[in-house]
């Protein structure tokens, strides 16, 4: 069986396991209660950049907002979610979000701000993930805030966010997929990719793991041994065959659907984004 989709059944079954024994273990009250006292959150500070709406039309700015919702949900339903925040918020992204999900003004959990990340956050707290950055990151660091460029560009900004960071002289670095996935090419992720891949090395503190959970299989991640029979790889390693890019395709909804139909439906209902982001299609 692909590695991949074998990697995907074992983290439904984990999370199947864990929602039992968060339910046996308590006795009263309703399910989501139970399942939300045992959330630990994290301390760490996971920004969304939205500086760049006058970057993107229309069609882009759609798929960026999806891409929100997707990570809201997710957040909401992790078992260490991060301290989410939008920031930057206005122009052509508000403007869709007040058109198509009005919902979005009682998200909870969330810290949606017109101003810039600079003005929010102290500057030595900063670090810009960004896949032009010559330092790879090792751990994440939970007294920090990590940047997220909220930008679908079809890669036609390359090196935008990376420019950034360097001027306004805040750290930067990139995931270490390159330690766990064999490059063929790019490895633009996006923005919904590097958050859930965040969120899924807080619980299992293991990059590779939050790597092939994560990535979607349209990107090709696929161990190396599979891929290429000749490789002399370890099997932890993937093969990227397509090249990772910056676009949340259909593909990648129609995974969110999935995963949203054998694991999510039965949390948090309280919030109707989140059932509009669990039948997302585009
Ligand atoms: C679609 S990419 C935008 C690419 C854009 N050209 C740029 O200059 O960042 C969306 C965001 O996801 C993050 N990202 C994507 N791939 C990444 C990687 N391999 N490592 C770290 N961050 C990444 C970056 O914050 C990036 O701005």
């Amino acid at each position: 069986m692909c590695f991949k989709i074998q990697k995907r059944k074992e983290k439904r079954k984990r999370k199947k396991l864990e929602r039992q024994c968060q339910l046996e273990s308590n006795s009263d009250g309703n399910d989501r209660k139970r399942i939300r006292r045992h959330v630990v959150q994290s301390t760490l500070r996971l920004i969304i950049d939205c500086s760049f709406d006058d970057l993107m039309i229309l069609k882009d700015i759609k798929k960026l907002h999806k891409q929100i919702q997707r990570c809201y949900a997710e957040n909401r339903r992790a078992l260490h979610p991060v301290q989410f925040y939008l920031t930057s918020h206005g122009g052509q992204l508000k403007k869709n979000m007040d058109e198509n999900d009005k919902g979005w003004v009682n998200w909870k959990d969330i810290y949606i701000k017109p101003e810039h990340y600079s003005e929010l956050i102290k500057k030595e707290d900063l670090i810009y993930l960004t896949s032009d950055s010559p330092n790879i990151l090792k751990e994440l660091d939970e007294s920090k805030a990590y940047v997220i460029g909220g930008l679908v560009d079809h890669n036609h900004h390359k090196g935008l966010t990376y420019k950034q960071a360097s001027d306004y002289g805040i750290d930067h670095a990139q995931l270490p997929l390159g330690n766990f996935v064999k490059m063929n090419s790019r490895k633009v992720l996006a923005v919904n990719h590097v958050f859930e891949i965040i969120l899924e090395y807080l619980e299992t503190r293991n990059w590779q793991e939050a790597f092939f959970t994560i990535l979607p299989q349209r990107k090709g991640a696929v161990p190396t041994d599979k891929a290429c029979e000749s490789s002399s790889h370890d099997k932890q390693s993937a093969r990227v065959e397509g090249g990772l890019d910056s676009d949340s395709s259909e593909e990648d909804y129609s995974r969110n659907e999935l995963d949203s139909q054998h694991e999510g439906e039965k949390q948090d209902k309280e919030n109707s984004t989140e059932s509009t982001v669990n039948s997302i299609t585009h």
